[in-house]
C-alpha cells in the first residue's frame, strides 16, 4: 500500500487530521487498534473551546454537535460555600461547546467512512519504521494480513501509550513531566445537570466538577486518591459525597449512574513533537490534567498546524512550516500546561497542604472571582487563545 500520510491512531487528532488532509486533496490513511464501537463509546473529555466548534461546523462536521451541543456562555467557581459566575461572553465575547469526545469521534468516523476513504479498524502489531527516509513505513496486521503501508510522512495521532513516540531513536527527545497526587473519580449519570453551566467546587474534602452531556445526562468528577478502588465507592457515597462539594450537603438531583472510571492526572510533553518524517500529535506528545479542559483542543489545534504545513508541502514544495511544526505548536502547547496546572493548582486539595497554603488558595479564588481584570484572564484561556500558525 501507498500513501502520502499514514495516520496512526483514530482519535480527536488522528480523525480530524484525516479530514483536513481530504480537504486539502492529500491521500492518507488511519488505522487503529480498537475497534469502532470502543472508541465511539469511550467516554472522555467534553468541553470544546470556541474555535474547536468554529473549524469543526466550517468543515461540514458539526451538524449534530449543533444541534445535541450545548452552547455555554461561562462556567461557575464554588467555594466556601457560595457560588461566583463567570462569563465569558460578557468578558471575552466568547464561549464553549459541552459535547462529548465520544460524539465528536462518531461524527468523525461517520464523515469519513461516508466518502469512502480508508479507515481501518481493530489492526494489530502496529510499528513504524524509516523515519529519518523520505518514504516511513508503516507495518500492521488486518483481518490476518500483514500489511506494509509506505508513506511520505507518518502522524503519529496514537496517544500515551502509542508506539510512534517510542519508535524516536533514544536521545532525541527531551521529556517535562509532573504527576499529581490525585485522581478523577468521573461518573456518567442519568441525572438531570443541577446547574446550567459547569460548576468547578473547591471544598474542603476536595475538588468536584458538575458538567453534562445532555439536560438529562450529568457527568460529574470527585477528586479522589490516583489509585483509587472503585469497590470503595458505592452509588450512595458517590452522590453523598457530590452533594456535600456541589451543592452543600442536599439538592443535587441523583440518578442511576452508567458509567464510573477513575483517571490519574499527569502533565507531560516531549520535545520536539518530529523526527523526520515522524510528527507526533495530541496526547502522543503531550498530556495535560483536565481541570483546564485541554486535551482534545490541543490534539485539533497540533493538526490543525500540521494540515497546514503538509498543505504548503504538497502544494508550493515548502518545508519550512514543517520544519516549524514542533515549535509552534509547543507555544500553545505550553501555554495550555500553564493554564491547566494554575486550574489545577486552585481547585484541588494537596495532601500536604498547610494551614498557610489552605489560606492562600482561598484568597487566590476570593482575587480571581473579585477581579474584572483576572476572569478575563481565565475566560480567554478557558475559551481558548487564538490559532499561532507560525513563528514570529
Ligand atoms: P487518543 O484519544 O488517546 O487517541 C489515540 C488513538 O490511538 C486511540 O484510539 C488508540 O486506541 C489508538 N492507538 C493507540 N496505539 C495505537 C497503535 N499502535 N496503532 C494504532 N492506533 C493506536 N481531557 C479533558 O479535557 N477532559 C477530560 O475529562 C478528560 N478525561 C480523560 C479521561 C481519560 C481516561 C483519558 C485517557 C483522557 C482524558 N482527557 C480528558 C484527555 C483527552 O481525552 C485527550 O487529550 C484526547 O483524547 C487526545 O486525543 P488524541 O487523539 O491525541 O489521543
Ligand atoms: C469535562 C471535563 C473536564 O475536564 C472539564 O474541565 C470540563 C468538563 C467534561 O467531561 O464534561
Amino acid at each position: 500500500m501507498r500513501t502520502q500520510v499514514g495516520i496512526v491512531g483514530a482519535g480527536p487528532a488522528g480523525l480530524f487530521l484525516s479530514h483536513l488532509l481530504q480537504r486539502a486533496g492529500i491521500d492518507c490513511v488511519v488505522i487503529e487498534t480498537r475497534s469502532r464501537k470502543y472508541i465511539e463509546e469511550r467516554v472522555r473529555a467534553g468541553v470544546l473551546e470556541q474555535e474547536s466548534s468554529d473549524v469543526l461546523r466550517q468543515m461540514g462536521l458539526g451538524a449534530r454537535m449543533d444541534r445535541e451541543g450545548l452552547i455555554h456562555h461561562g462556567i461557575n467557581l464554588r467555594f466556601n460555600e457560595r457560588l461566583h459566575h463567570i462569563d465569558f461572553q460578557d468578558l471575552v465575547g466568547k464561549g464553549v461547546m459541552v459535547y462529548g469526545q465520544h460524539e465528536v469521534v462518531k461524527d468523525l468516523v461517520q464523515a469519513r467512512l461516508d466518502s469512502g476513504a480508508p479507515l481501518l479498524f481493530e489492526v494489530s502489531d502496529v510499528a513504524v519504521d524509516g523515519l529519518d527516509t523520505k518514504t516511513p513505513t508503516v507495518r500492521f496486521t488486518h483481518q490476518g494480513q500483514a500489511q506494509e503501508l509506505v508513506c511520505d510522512f507518518i502522524a503519529g495521532c496514537d496517544g500515551f501509550h502509542g508506539i510512534c513516540r517510542p519508535a524516536i531513536p533514544e536521545g532525541v527527545l527531551k521529556t517535562y513531566e509532573r504527576t499529581y497526587p490525585f485522581g478523577w473519580l468521573g461518573i456518567l449519570a442519568q441525572a438531570q445537570p443541577a446547574s446550567e453551566e459547569l460548576i468547578y467546587s473547591n471544598h474542603d474534602n476536595g475538588f468536584a466538577l458538575l458538567s453534562m452531556r445532555s439536560p438529562e445526562l450529568g457527568r460529574l468528577y470527585l477528586q479522589c486518591d490516583p489509585e483509587e478502588d472503585l469497590a470503595n465507592w458505592p452509588d450512595a457515597r458517590i452522590w453523598e459525597e457530590l452533594n456535600l462539594r456541589l451543592a452543600g450537603g442536599k439538592g443535587l438531583p441523583e440518578g442511576p449512574i452508567l458509567q464510573k472510571g477513575v483517571t490519574q492526572m499527569r502533565s507531560f510533553v516531549v520535545e520536539p513533537m518530529q523526527y523526520g518524517r515522524l510528527l507526533l500529535a495530541g496526547d502522543a506528545a503531550h498530556i495535560v490534567p483536565p481541570t483546564g479542559a485541554k486535551g482534545m483542543n490541543l490534539a485539533f489545534a497540533d493538526v490543525r498546524v500540521m494540515a497546514r504545513a503538509l498543505d504548503a508541502f504538497y502544494r508550493d514544495g515548502r518545508d519550512d512550516q514543517l520544519a516549524a511544526y514542533s515549535e509552534v505548536c509547543l507555544r500553545r502547547i505550553w501555554k495550555a500546561q500553564r493554564f491547566s496546572w494554575f486550574m489545577t493548582s486552585l481547585m484541588h486539595r494537596f495532601p500536604d497542604d498547610s494551614a498557610f497554603d489552605r489560606r492562600r488558595q482561598l484568597a487566590d479564588l476570593d482575587y480571581l472571582t473579585g477581579s474584572r481584570a483576572a476572569m478575563t484572564s481565565l475566560a480567554e484561556n478557558y475559551v481558548g487563545l487564538p490559532m499561532e500558525w507560525a513563528l514570529s
